[in-house]
């Protein structure tokens, strides 16, 4: 280590003192890694702290995105030369991408600004905006709409969620969860939920309507209060959730404040650490002391094991950003041999792959679909593999929305009402081919179970003629 890192060192600590985290004068490059040994140099640039990476998984032939600060881009891009990685600036100036996703948007011909009640999906709301938009929508239907606490996390944040129930009265009602924002970083995911709130409550469209009132809806915008409130107040590109009591000196060039929080998507309790997680409080992807060590995951356990003790529930949908991917469990299999380990694997396959179909069909966005190891790597403790294995609920997926890397994170506000239409499209066609796959009777009488347990057989029989 010469004079000049140890300035530089110096210059990040100055840097990320400061209570709110500026990103002035960052730029954030892609790199494709082609070999392994690019791999170790990126791994090495990122430990020398040379440049922030978006995602701690480096893997050959995917894209990286790395924030550089302005005093550190000259080095940056002559290790990058000096190793053959090609690079492309995708991003030029990162505050100014940061500042205007709380600008609204300029109404564009196509899509006219829309509002319901406190909101428009113009540009990101926080947390107390979204909150107090879900109260409104309480008092405004008191029939339809109710309110309901989930749990509370590390800070006393309310894990503040809604259920839409066109048919209180109605027994036997199917169940339906969407979990947003459990990585706080990613704001696309609560725009996304809130857009198709709004939908379910005021949408004409006779199939929107058969979605919203047949099932008995449960969603939760923001899973991650305190991440989530953290990246309107002190750091945007924050992911975890703010648990402090892991608080450690982080090595030498990476912010302790690192330490201060654990991937809520890495701390549910079903193959905990066994793969893609890290047990380094300093680590985007912190799995937490143990499964279930945190708040904000216990009470999502809780509440939707609670939730299908009928054994009603037909979908969980983790909505998370970006790359553009339909994810279905399970996520630590490594190789294509195991996808059966989810019994309905190939269902699941189906209804994500028709629904991808459908939602290309609306402005040609493509979304690719697989379990994790195929479409991203396989990772552990995520919220949508636990719910698939804890309640066995039929349809599961994570959701990778907009865009494929081009903002990332920072997805421009003019594009949320066309993800949330997207999203829309992506709900309806799961919904008519689950339904088609017979996962439940379409005229809501009386039990699934039957229809279920022909299905399991069906597959099973399948399953041991491969074997
Ligand atoms: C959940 O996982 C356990 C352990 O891997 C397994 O024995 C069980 O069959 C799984 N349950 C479901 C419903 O997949
Ligand atoms: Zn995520």
């Amino acid at each position: 280590m010469n004079i000049k890192h140890i300035f530089l060192i110096f210059t990040i600590i100055a840097a990320t003192n400061a209570v709110k985290k500026s990103y002035e004068g960052y730029k954030v490059y892609k790199v494709i890694p082609k070999t392994e040994d690019d791999v170790k140099i990126l791994n090495i640039v990122q430990e020398l702290g040379i440049g922030e990476f978006w995602d701690d998984n480096v893997s050959v032939k995917s894209d990286a995105k790395i924030m550089v600060s302005r005093d550190l881009q000259n080095e940056f891009l002559t290790q990058m030369e000096q190793a053959q990685i090609e690079v492309t600036e995708v991003i030029s100036d990162l505050q100014k991408v940061i500042d205007d996703q709380l600008t609204p948007a300029k109404p564009k011909s196509r899509f006219e600004r829309e509002s319901f009640h406190s909101m428009s999906w113009d540009r990101y709301y926080s947390l107390s905006e979204i909150h107090a938009w879900l109260d409104q929508l309480n008092t405004s239907y008191p029939n339809i709409v109710q309110t309901v606490t989930w749990g509370r996390s590390n800070e006393n944040r309310e894990l503040k969620g809604i259920i839409i129930n066109y048919h209180p009265q109605r027994a036997g009602q199917l169940k339906a969860v969407i979990e947003g924002a459990v990585h706080a970083r990613e704001w696309i995911t609560p725009a996304t939920a809130t857009w198709i709130i709004k939908e379910f409550l005021t949408s004409n469209d006779r199939e929107v309507r058969a979605l919203a009132e047949g099932f008995e809806w449960h969603i939760l915008p923001v899973a991650n209060p305190d991440g989530y409130s953290y990246t309107f107040t002190n750091n945007r590109m924050w992911r975890k959730n703010r648990n402090t009591s892991y608080n450690r000196t982080c090595a030498t060039n990476v912010d302790d404040d690192m330490s201060n929080g654990v991937d809520l998507n890495r701390n549910f309790d079903f193959n905990w650490m066994s793969i893609g997680a890290s047990n380094d409080p300093c680590s985007n992807t912190f799995a937490g002391s143990a499964g279930f060590s945190e708040p904000e995951s216990r009470a999502i356990s809780n509440y939707v094991r609670d939730l299908n003790s009928d054994g009603q529930l037909i979908y969980y949908l983790a909505f998370h950003s970006y790359t553009q991917l339909v994810i279905v469990p399970y996520s630590h299999i490594t190789s294509a041999d195991d996808v059966l380990e989810a019994e309905n694997y190939a269902n699941m396959f189906e209804i994500g792959a028709r629904s991808a179909d459908r939602l290309r069909e609306r402005f040609g966005t493509t979304y690719r679909v697989g379990v994790s190891a195929d479409v991203m790597y396989p990772m552990s403790g995520t919220s949508f593999d636990w719910v698939k294995n804890a309640t066995d609920v039929p349809v599961c997926f994570l959701l990778e929305f907009r865009d494929l890397g081009e903002y990332g994170f920072l997805l421009p506000p003019e594009q949320i009402i066309p993800n949330g239409m997207e999203a829309m499209d992506f709900l309806l066609e799961m919904d008519q081919t689950t339904r088609i796959l017979g996962y439940y009777d379409p005229a809501r009488s009386g039990s699934n179970s039957l229809f279920k347990s022909l299905l399991v057989l069906v597959f099973s029989i399948l399953a041991a003629l491969n074997a």
